[in-house]
């Protein structure tokens, strides 16, 4: 507490910059440490070469991102020697790798503080530390309490994202989440049932249920809860308006959570379920445990049970063992399944992960694929869009459109991407728009009464 004291008035005046690479996970990652980070007292920074703590939350999953990375580390050299007294640090799911790590370690002495995915909670000691010692300070070692979370939202006042568990066990053969974000943990119940409790009491409306496959939540835990279970006691929690959950993998979608989706009417009508190839031969190559026929099926199952229910997925183009043959699978169950929209991915070998041993396919032929993808699902996207004109249908209005402020942006309980003409103050309202017209990635119409 005595160093605390002293550094009473450090942070006032201070500003902070956060980049973030990847996935929602790191995202909210990113949102808890701006939560720290405000704490302590700085305030919030767009222009990062202005900013007293720079931070980069690294990604592995996408492709480049090393390279992008040290790019944009390397290009602070001269401000740090300039400002000796600004902090630089990097965190993130790349510094659970120790070869990314050490090219930091080794080549970009201008970088302060390095931490884990899983040290987010000692950032201020790492802060005090580096401060104290005015020397680099490692931490990727020690583990989050995991019940001991708060309220970390920064992002808005209406819209959450809670963490229910951390950490992969499917080793998919492509991926590097298990080896960066360790094996599968889920947090207790009680723990997850407080804290979006907490939230809703706040007014927050819409919560998001994060984790690798959550699915699987509970499942080598010591405590007797299954994801259904759990999502339909948070449904009950008086007061929320809309629950949605990220992300789950069609071999452990049951029965039981499509029933749970469809009994309770706050849970979200949207489900994101990544299919990575239509082809059952790739599908094992990637050690994903369904076939083609599952996939269908239970996406097929998700359509019947929930009438108007949006499908999302990820898709790899050029899996290194996929043949025309198999990417025209890819293909067949785009068309079968209609999906609602799409994250599509060039394969990109991953260090550590089993498949980065295979001989990747020509970029041309990955890339003649890709656009063969796009050409197929735009046009369905677009389908499932002007489904939706002539409808009235309940937006959550979340921000100012980016070109245009007097429209704003929310979502539909389908994850629509909706634009409507109204007030800035209805930001953050549930309000009733009409659809009038529609392109493949958003839907748009006027304000009902
Ligand atoms: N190459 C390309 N895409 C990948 N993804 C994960 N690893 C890779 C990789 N090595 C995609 C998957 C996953 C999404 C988050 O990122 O589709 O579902
Ligand atoms: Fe990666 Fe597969 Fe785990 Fe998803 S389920 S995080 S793709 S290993």
């Amino acid at each position: 507490m005595k160093v605390k004291e002293k550094y009473k008035d450090y942070f006032k005046g201070k500003t902070y910059n956060i980049t973030t690479f990847g996935c929602q996970m790191n995202e909210h990652d990113s949102e808890r440490i701006s939560y720290i980070l405000e704490d302590l007292g700085y305030t919030k920074t767009e222009d990062r070469s202005s900013a007293d703590f720079i931070l980069f939350n690294t990604c592995l999953v996408r492709e480049n991102a090393e390279l992008k990375l040290y790019g944009q580390v390397s290009s602070l050299k001269k401000l740090k020697k300039e400002h000796p007294e600004k902090i630089i640090a990097v965190s993130g799911c790349m510094m659970q790798t120790s070869t990314a790590r050490e090219v930091i370690i080794k080549d970009h002495k201008e970088v302060d503080i390095i931490f884990g995915t899983k040290n987010i909670n000692s950032l201020v000691d790492l802060i005090f530390r580096y401060l104290e010692t005015n020397e680099r300070v490692i931490d990727i070692s020690t583990d989050d309490v995991k019940d001991d979370y708060v309220n970390y939202n920064t992002l808005n006042d209406f819209q959450a994202f809670v963490n229910i568990m951390t950490g992969c066990d499917n080793f998919c053969s492509y991926c590097i989440v298990p080896e960066s974000r360790g094996r599968e943990e889920s947090r207790r119940p009680s723990a997850i049932l407080a804290e979006v409790e907490h939230l809703v009491e706040e007014g927050y409306k819409e919560i998001t249920l994060l984790g690798q496959n959550v699915n699987s939540y509970g499942n080598k835990a010591d405590f007797d809860m299954t994801f259904p279970e759990l999502l339909e006691k948070i449904s009950q929690i008086e007061g929320l308006k809309r629950l949605r959950f990220t992300t789950s993998h069609p071999k452990d979608l049951s029965d039981e959570l499509i029933e749970v989706i469809k009994n309770n009417d706050n849970i979200c009508n949207y489900f994101h379920l990544p299919l990575q190839s239509g082809s059952s031969k790739v599908l094992k190559d990637m050690n994903r445990k369904y076939d083609q026929e599952k996939y269908i099926e239970r996406a097929k199952k998700l359509r019947e049970e929930i009438p108007g229910i949006a499908i999302s997925t990820d898709i790899i183009v050029g899996y290194p063992t996929e043949t025309e043959e198999d990417f025209k699978e890819t293909l067949k169950v785009c068309r079968e399944i209609e999906f609602d929209s799409a994250f599509t991915f060039k394969y990109s070998p991953r260090p550590k992960t089993r498949a980065a041993k295979l001989t990747p396919i020509d970029d041309e032929i990955v890339q003649d694929r890709f656009d063969r993808l796009l050409d197929t699902i735009y046009p369905i996207f677009n389908e499932k869009n002007k489904e939706y004109i002539g409808k009235t249908v309940e937006v959550l209005l979340e921000s100012e459109s980016k070109n245009n402020p007097d429209i704003l942006t929310g979502r539909t309980d389908t994850f629509k991407l909706v634009h409507v003409k109204a007030s800035k103050k209805l930001i953050g309202e549930i309000v009733k728009v009409k659809i009038t017209d529609n392109t493949s990635f958003t839907i748009s119409g006027e304000l009902v009464e």
